[in-house]
């Protein structure tokens, strides 16, 4: 880790990045165990990763740990995963605060479980003054999910005359979704070999820069974080531009 690092350029960064945590489930039958055994082993993944953020001086990490399609998966899982989220929230809070880490929720999380609320209500609360890496967990989300919200809100906006319909641009839709407070992640990781995207932040991924590696998430340790940046650093971010009008830029 200590040499990997010093390879990033710390004027490089990406402010923003979020990650598809995924492979839990596969890497538990691989060794003979059950999926709810991976997740709990994905847990360590988090911790490792969110510090590795925190050392390197991420602004925001988006973590997707549970989707709205995720809801069907049977019931046995899904009642462990959530009993997993209130033990985890409830024994990182205070480390969070040691490590000044703010934590937000983005999904719908109404559809929680009210042991699960109360517990990410608190430490919402508890870490809101902390000034360092965000943390934002996508919990009970969905891209497709916040994009509807965020139209029937605007909608209902315009029909009581808060906003003129004639005056939405991009800005006003970014304000209506989930993410309004944070800027676009610039690189997007999903580990174990899956090559999608999973309905997660279809809008905010527009630009981002995507990294695919076959590790599963309970195998997925700082160092491999690093990899991913310093391939993203390599990267020639064109936003439709030419090579060449950007090296121009660069030299103005
Ligand atoms: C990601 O791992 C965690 C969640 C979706 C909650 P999976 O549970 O999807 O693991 P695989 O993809 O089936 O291996
Ligand atoms: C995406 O993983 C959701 C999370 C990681 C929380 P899934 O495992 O649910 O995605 P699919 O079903 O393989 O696309
Ligand atoms: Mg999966």
């Amino acid at each position: 880790m200590e040499q990997l690092i010093e390879h990033i350029d710390k004027n490089k960064l990406p402010k923003h990045i979020a990650i598809i945590m995924d492979g839990n489930g596969r890497w538990a039958e691989e060794q003979g165990q059950d999926r709810i055994y991976g997740h709990y082993h994905g847990v360590e993944s988090v911790r490792n990763i969110v510090e590795g953020c925190s050392e390197i001086g991420i602004g925001y990490l988006t973590l997707y740990a549970f989707s709205t399609e995720n809801w069907d998966r049977p019931q046995q899982e899904v009642e462990g995963l959530m009993t997993l989220l209130v033990e985890t929230i409830r024994k990182e809070v205070p480390i969070l605060n040691k490590n000044n880490i703010k934590m937000h929720v983005i999904g719908n999380v109404a559809m929680l479980p009210a042991s699960a609320q109360t517990a990410l209500n608190e430490a919402l609360s508890m870490t809101s003054a902390n000034t360092g890496l965000n943390l934002i967990i996508a919990l009970s989300y969905s891209s497709r999910w916040e994009l509807v919200n965020a139209v029937k809100n605007i909608g209902l906006d315009v029909q009581s005359g808060k906003i003129d319909a004639e005056s939405i641009n991009q800005e006003t839709l970014q304000q209506y979704l989930a993410t309004s407070n944070f800027p676009d992640p610039e690189l997007m990781i999903r580990t174990s070999g899956e090559y999608r995207i999973s309905n997660f932040l279809l809008y905010q991924l527009a630009y981002a820069e995507l990294y695919f590696t076959n590790t599963r998430w309970p195998e997925f340790r700082k160092e491999n974080l690093i990899e991913a940046i310093l391939d993203y650093q390599n990267r020639e971010r064109r936003f439709g531009k030419t090579s060449k009008q950007l090296l121009v830029n660069e030299i103005a």
